[in-house]
This record gives structure tokens, sequence and C-alpha cells, in this order.
């Protein structure tokens, strides 16, 4: 007789972990509206919690912080299952239902990823529970239709984005001590790219090889967020968030994605906690989040 344990449906668990844009140069726009990117992005060690289990029925549960307000029924997720589930059945490896529970721990629409992470480790997720493959381009094709963050999302380790994001090449960075402020001012993305003035931006150009933390912070102190001028003058507290960093003496502030998420990097864990905490006693009505960035090989 098999023993119970190995009778029970496997659970696999995936991190959605929040995207961090350390810069985005807006370089263009495409014919069909969607802009031109030239973007270095890394991801935070955190993130939501995604679990998976076969099961009789296809189901969706969101738990956690931030899943008030959050359906149930019009969910990236359950787009992403069913494109996935659709494009395995197309290529003879058809699926059965599953039970998804998403554990929201980050803010939604707040510039830092949220349903993109969330779709991209739904695609991970289910690819492990049904042991399952399909040919990379085939992946990357489902990503994007999903949304022009997910590809990057799908890797969740340091690159750079370009294209309108998809266009993704691995850049090495360290894993250095990150504060995430939010004023949980949820923020319209469609409406951040409407309200920016200037389109044709310069690229981010050659990337400086750095030795240690200090002077990679450095070598960004001339990157910027495109999308950070027009995000401070519809939601004032963002510009609010990014001075309270630079006065917890971060190395490097941007805003990240089209907001409101703003982030500070920082030399030590000591000096990060210190922030972290100043932050959250100055605003407790915040979301503030104290992590690292996760490394990357080129
Ligand atoms: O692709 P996603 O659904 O994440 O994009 C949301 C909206 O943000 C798009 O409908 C578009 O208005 C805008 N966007 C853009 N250029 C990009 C990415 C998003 O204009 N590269």
């Amino acid at each position: 007789m098999t023993p119970v344990a190995e009778r029970r449906p496997e659970r696999i668990v995936e991190t959605a972990p929040a995207k961090i844009n350390l810069a985005l140069h807006v370089t263009g726009r495409r014919d069909d509206g969607y802009h031109l990117l030239d973007s270095l992005v890394t991801f935070a060690e955190d993130g939501d919690e995604l679990a998976f289990e076969a099961s009789e029925s296809d189901s969706f549960r969101v738990v956690g912080r931030f899943a008030l307000g959050l359906s149930e029924d019009d969910n990236l997720v359950l787009k992403a299952r069913d494109l996935l589930r659709a494009a395995l059945h197309d290529h003879g490896q058809p699926h059965g239902p599953v039970s998804i529970l998403l554990d929201k721990s980050l803010p939604i629409a707040s510039g830092i990823g949220g349903g993109s992470a969330d779709a991209a480790a739904t695609l991970r997720g289910l690819l492990r529970l049904w042991n399952a493959h399909l040919p990379p381009e085939t992946l990357q094709q489902i990503a994007l239709k999903l949304g022009a963050d997910v590809p990057m999302c799908l890797a969740s380790t340091p690159l750079r984005a370009r294209g309108i994001g998809e266009a993704i090449e691995a850049v090495a960075m360290p894993a250095v001590p990150l504060v995430l402020v939010n004023p949980l001012k949820p923020v319209s993305t469609p409406e951040i790219f409407r309200s920016l003035q200037r389109r044709d931006n310069d690229p981010i150009g050659e990337l400086a090889v750095a030795t240690n933390v200090s002077q990679w912070m450095q070598s960004l102190s001339a990157l910027r967020n495109d999308l950070q001028p027009p995000a401070e003058t519809l939601e004032p507290e963002i510009a609010e968030a990014c001075d309270l960093l630079r006065q917890s003496l971060a190395g490097y502030v941007r805003m990240s994605g089209s907001g409101a998420t703003c982030f500070g990097l920082y030399d030590t864990e000591a000096a990060a906690m210190k922030a972290a905490l100043a932050l959250s006693v100055y605003r407790p009505n915040w979301y503030v989040l104290l992590t690292r960035t996760v490394p990357g090989d080129a």
C-alpha cells in the first residue's frame, strides 16, 4: 500500500519577487502607443507568494495584507494559467485543474511588478507542478502577451530591458541592502505614460564596471526614471518618500516603474535597517519593506 505522504498531491510554492527599476529611460514610442524603454532592473529577495496544487477543479484565492480589492475573477494569474494550459495543450501536453493560492504582500499598482510578477510566478510554478516544457520563444510570447513587464519578471534576475521591456540581457550586479517605501497611493501606469512630456530621451549608455557597492551605486547616479517627474506631479507623496529616503543616507534613491514605490540602496544592512525603522515610525501608514536585492551574474 502507498504510504499516505506519497499519495498527497504535490504543492509547489513560487515567490513573485518585487521588481525594482534602478533606472528607466524612455527612448521613444511605437506606432501602437507603447513606449520604448532602456531600463536597468533588479529584484528584491521578497515578494508575493503563490502555491499551486493539482485539484478536482480550478480554483483561485487571494489572501494576505493587500488581498482586499484584488479581483479573484479577473486576475493576471488566471490569464497566465489559461494561456499556459492552452499552449501546453497545443504542444501535446494537456494538464488538468489546479488550485492556486496567492499571498499578496506587495502593494498593488505600485511600480514594483505586482501583477506581472504574480503572472510570471504562475508560469514558472505551473511548469514545475506539471513537469512540463515549452520552447523558450513560446514562453516568452505568452509572457509578453500578459504584459510588457512579465518577460523580465519571468527571469527575476538582474537585467537590462529594452524594446517595451521584452528585449532582455543579464547584467552583473551586487546584492545590496534595500528599503522600499510606498505612500499607498495606487498609481495608474497608462495615466503616467500619457502625461509624459519628453518621449525621446537618451538611452542608459555603457554600464561602468564597479569593484565595490559604493562605487556601483555611484555609477548609477547619472541614471534617471523618466516616469518620476510626471508621477510626482500626479502624486506629490512620491517626492516626499524619495526625500525621506535621501535624508536616511541611502546611496541611491529613485522611484520604481510608474510608481508610487520609491527605493533606497544602502552600503550596509545596519544603515538600511535604521532607515526602515525611522521611516516606519515617521510614516506609520506607509508601506516600508527592509530587504536586499538579488545578486546577478552577466
Ligand atoms: O503591458 P502592461 O499591461 O503592463 O502596460 C500597461 C500600460 O502601460 C499599457 O497599456 C501602456 O499604456 C503603458 N505602457 C507603455 N509602454 C510600455 C509599457 C506600458 O506605454 N513599455
